[in-house]
């Protein structure tokens, strides 16, 4: 009978060790997600130029001056200009691209790196593993250019003639219009970010056309 008690009140420690163990996890995950990363990033002369990453997140106070595209999404007045440009120049060489996704609030991208999380997990990562893995794809909340309102995630539609043709493209001619490739494949060590053939970033034509003729990051272009 003691003995059976004895055994009793292991379980009823065990089970509360793992609980606590667990909490622990969740509070350390939440408070990672939550946080932004780094030092605030300086305002360069030409603000254009500000670098956000994984050791810089966006200065407190920092508002976009934003737009609103046809399809709802947002962006950064200056670079509209020469995001309509590229466009119309590529619709009129047989291309179909569109921007999923423009501006993001802070809540927004949080949303997005839980979600991204809560996929590896149920992959069976584990809480620190999802974390790391998802931040290499998904910026931290108040590290995401997204949330400057000068980058954009740009997609062909699906379906659409050239289809495929549009990565390629952007990958050659964008910086003539001041965007340039952020995550290339082959530079994750220094942006952080795996390479995402999608996620243009306007840093204007001056910086762009040396970012890409020097085939660099703009980590390297901004801090040598
Ligand atoms: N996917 C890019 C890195 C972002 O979340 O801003
Ligand atoms: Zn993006």
């Amino acid at each position: 009978m003691k003995k059976k008690k004895t055994i009793g009140l292991i379980l009823i420690a065990l089970a509360a060790a793992l609980i606590l163990l667990g909490t622990a996890v969740i509070i350390r995950v939440n408070s990672a997600i939550s946080k932004p990363k780094g030092e605030a990033a300086v305002i360069p002369d030409n603000p254009l130029l500000i670098l956000v990453n994984g050791d810089y997140h966006i200065p407190d106070g920092y508002s976009a001056n934003l737009m609103e595209l046809d399809n709802g999404q947002r962006i950064d007045k200056r670079i509209y200009p020469d995001l309509q440009k590229m466009f119309d120049d590529m619709r009129e060489q047989g291309y179909s691209p569109y921007v999923r996704e423009g501006y993001r609030t802070g809540s927004e991208q949080k949303e997005i790196l839980v979600d991204r999380i809560t996929d590896y997990m149920q992959n069976g990562y584990s809480p620190i593993k999802a974390y790391n893995q998802a931040r290499s794809e998904v910026a931290a909340v108040g590290n995401s250019e997204h949330q400057l309102g000068l980058a954009v995630d740009i997609n062909p539609y699906s379906g659409s003639p050239n289809e495929w043709g549009v990565y390629p493209w952007l990958a050659e001619n964008a910086w003539q219009y001041g965007f340039i490739l952020r995550y290339p494949e082959g530079k994750t060590d220094i942006t952080g970010i795996t390479y995402e053939p999608w996620h243009y970033r306007y840093v204007g034509k001056e910086a762009a056309k040396e970012i890409h003729s020097r085939g660099i990051t703009l980590e390297e272009y901004s801090l040598g």
